[in-house]
């Protein structure tokens, strides 16, 4: 029923003096949890414009720490966030396997899809370049290792096959040298996935698409979709 049929509904109740039945049909709780919800969003969105407007390919990493002055800048535990990493974890399990030894996951934020990759590994290792999301992500995760920093920084950058699996999900759009990013990839881990948001594509697909071996799925939640590519690493080829 629209919102002018419950008053009329509610109305119709206090006329005839039921008030608890008016209330009933008023269902304020729900109501007030949407509202609340809908203010959230559009301050998130108006913060999110605010704090990424000078973040394009550019290793922007002091505007990306400071998106998380708000605590779940990109609403990961939204409905669709919370699809998109169920569906990456199943292509995971599909295309490379359920479990690993150890996993490395370059952007992890706060640690929201890291609950979920957690599933599929023994050892987690979450990087991220805000030291915000950071914080958040190990109180999130206490059993798991994280860092902050660019991958290329971390002591361990120059290791071959280092990791059973690397993931970069929605992050590669961040970086001014994707080719370098996705070699450093490449070599850290036995396989490498990254997800992207498809109509960056244009941008993106070009280098994830060079990579040797490279397969790609596709998968949507409501009119919103996300490419996913995984490759065999370097050691893994033996290159
Ligand atoms: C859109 S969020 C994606 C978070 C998570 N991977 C997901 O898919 O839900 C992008 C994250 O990548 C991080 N990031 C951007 N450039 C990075 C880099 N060079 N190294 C590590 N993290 C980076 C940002 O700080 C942010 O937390």
């Amino acid at each position: 029923m629209s919102t002018k049929d419950d008053l009329l509904a509610a109305y119709q109740h206090l006329r005839n003096g039921d008030l608890r039945a008016a209330l009933v049909e008023l269902d304020l709780p729900t109501r007030a949890a949407a509202a609340r919800e809908r203010a959230e969003q559009t301050v998130r969105r108006a913060w999110m414009k605010y704090a990424l407007r000078t973040v394009r390919q550019n290793d922007a990493h002091d505007r990306l720490d400071l998106a998380y002055k708000m605590p779940d800048p990109w609403h990961m535990a939204s409905a669709q966030e919370q699809a998109r990493f169920a569906e990456t974890n199943a292509v995971i399990e599909r295309e490379l396997g359920d479990h690993f030894g150890s996993l490395l996951e370059i952007g992890c934020g706060e640690g929201h899809q890291t609950e979920h990759l957690a599933a599929l590994a023994e050892r987690v290792t979450g990087l991220d370049v805000s030291a915000t999301a950071i914080e958040r992500a190990r109180r999130r995760l206490p059993d798991a290792e994280f860092a902050v920093g660019d991958v290329h920084a971390q002591p361990w950058a120059e290791e071959r096959g280092r990791f059973d699996l690397v993931t970069a999900c929605e992050v590669i759009y961040y970086m001014s040298d994707m080719p370098r990013f996705l070699r450093t990839m490449d070599r850290l881990g036995h396989a490498c996935l990254v997800t992207y948001f498809a109509p960056a594509a244009r941008k993106v697909a070009v280098h994830v698409d060079a990579m040797p071996g490279v397969e790609q799925c596709t998968f949507r939640y409501g009119e919103v979709e996300w490419i996913a590519a995984w490759w065999p690493g370097a050691a893994a080829r033996g290159a």
